[in-house]
């Protein structure tokens, strides 16, 4: 039987390195739904190549576009954000949850309430909805596996049988590409430098989040909430080879780490094919070629974000859906040249300082708390 995949975001990084890895193993999986925001085109070449039942396109004018060139008959077409319901009625073994920042929200809760297995690669919809993503998909039986190298590598070797026994999670940062710059040469940078990681081919918000750290930030509160984690249980450490993904330190001293070429074929593989391995073409990690692995301390001077995932931590309830929220409004500025590469981590501390920090008991409230701080941080960023 093949396993019946659906990806939301399927035109970006993440989506794209997905249907890579099926289009390797075809005798394994079929694609049931695709989902994105507007680039038209390239979904009419996955439809071609991949035969999936039902398509959505979130923009209206590259939704007409696709509906005019489409020339599979049997394919459902939908318009708009709210169409995720509609695909997650055709029977799906997992979701591949690849939309950027909150708007991937509720395609995620969509799956955990069917009881659908999750690989979950947008940190954003852990990182607004507390503990709210994780209580849905253990009350429906829907596994949640972890995309982002990070927390895939935990995945891998966290012994959650004995939890008593993990001393600690190690997060592993590769410091972006601004990891040896001086504070002061910081306040030019262009959007193009920011979106340029070393070691990482991503999407725009996320390298821009990887050079600010908040990236590492938004991880430190994912793997807060997806393993269950006190944030003193969660150490960061900046490694630029990006080689070990992260590690899990039991109280014996042990510490058991997960390594490989910075590729994100390697995760999302074990997240389809869990709890099985398939093989993928990707360069495998010469061990003796290496030479050297460096391991340090981050700057948290250089990297404000990352004080501010912590503070948000600290203060608990929706300080992180507040965080998240501005840090979207204000990396999204930034790449519109609006505020600089220092402002972004002004916008949110002072959209932190002014939002109400509220009990979230639902995913309503979320999404209000989500909007009102994206409203305080456009505000900001005018005023
Ligand atoms: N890239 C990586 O290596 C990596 C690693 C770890 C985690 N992640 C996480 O994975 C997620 C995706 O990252 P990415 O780098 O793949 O991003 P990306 O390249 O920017 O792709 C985003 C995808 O989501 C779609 N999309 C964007 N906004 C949407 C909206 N409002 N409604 C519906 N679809 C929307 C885009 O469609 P269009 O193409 O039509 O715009 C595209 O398919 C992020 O949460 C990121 O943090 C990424």
């Amino acid at each position: 039987m093949k396993k019946k995949v659906t990806i939301f975001g399927s035109t970006g990084s993440i989506g794209l390195s997905t249907l890579d890895i099926i289009n390797q193993h075809k005798d394994k999986y079929e694609v049931v739904g695709l989902s994105i925001n507007n680039n038209y085109q390239k979904l009419l070449e996955q439809v071609s190549v991949f035969s999936p039942k039902i398509v959505s396109i979130k923009d209206s004018i590259s939704y007409e576009k696709f509906k005019d060139e489409n020339t599979n008959q049997s394919l459902k077409i939908l318009n708009g954000s709210d169409s995720y319901d509609d695909i997650l009625d055709y029977d799906t073994d997992i979701v591949v949850a690849a939309i950027t920042g909150s708007a991937g929200l509720l395609p995620v809760v969509g799956a955990a309430e069917r009881g659908i297995t999750i690989a979950l690669a947008n940190k954003e919809s852990l990182v607004c909805s507390g503990s709210l993503i994780t209580s849905l998909a253990k009350k429906n039986g829907s596994t949640i596996l972890p995309v982002d190298s990070e927390h895939n590598a935990i995945y891998q070797v966290l012994d959650i049988k004995n939890k008593k026994s993990i001393s600690k999670l190690i997060l592993t940062a590769s410091g972006g590409p601004f990891l040896n710059k001086n504070i002061e040469d910081l306040k030019d940078i262009t959007p193009e430098q920011a979106i340029k990681h070393p070691n990482w081919s991503m999407g725009k918000k996320i390298s821009v989040d990887s050079a600010t750290m908040m990236n590492k930030g938004l991880e430190l509160i994912e793997a807060h909430y997806l393993f269950d984690m006190p944030k003193e249980k969660i150490e960061i450490v900046v490694h630029p080879e990006s080689i070990v993904h992260s590690c899990v330190e039991y109280s014996d001293g042990s510490i058991l780490a997960q390594m490989g070429n910075p590729d994100m074929r390697t995760p999302i593989s074990y997240t389809l094919a869990y709890p099985e391995r398939i093989p993928i073409s990707v360069d495998k990690l010469k061990l003796s070629e290496i030479k050297k692995l460096t391991f340090f301390e981050p700057d948290f001077k250089k990297f404000p974000c990352l004080n501010l995932a912590y503070l948000s931590l600290k203060m608990k309830k929706s300080a992180p859906t507040v965080l998240n929220a501005a840090n979207e409004i204000a990396v999204d500025s930034f790449l519109k040249r609006k505020i600089s590469y220092l402002d972004i981590h002004k916008v949110v501390e002072k959209t932190l300082n002014k939002a109400s920090i509220s009990d979230i008991n639902s995913i309503k409230d979320v999404i209000d708390i989500d909007c009102e701080s994206r409203s305080i941080a456009t505000e900001l960023i005018n005023s």
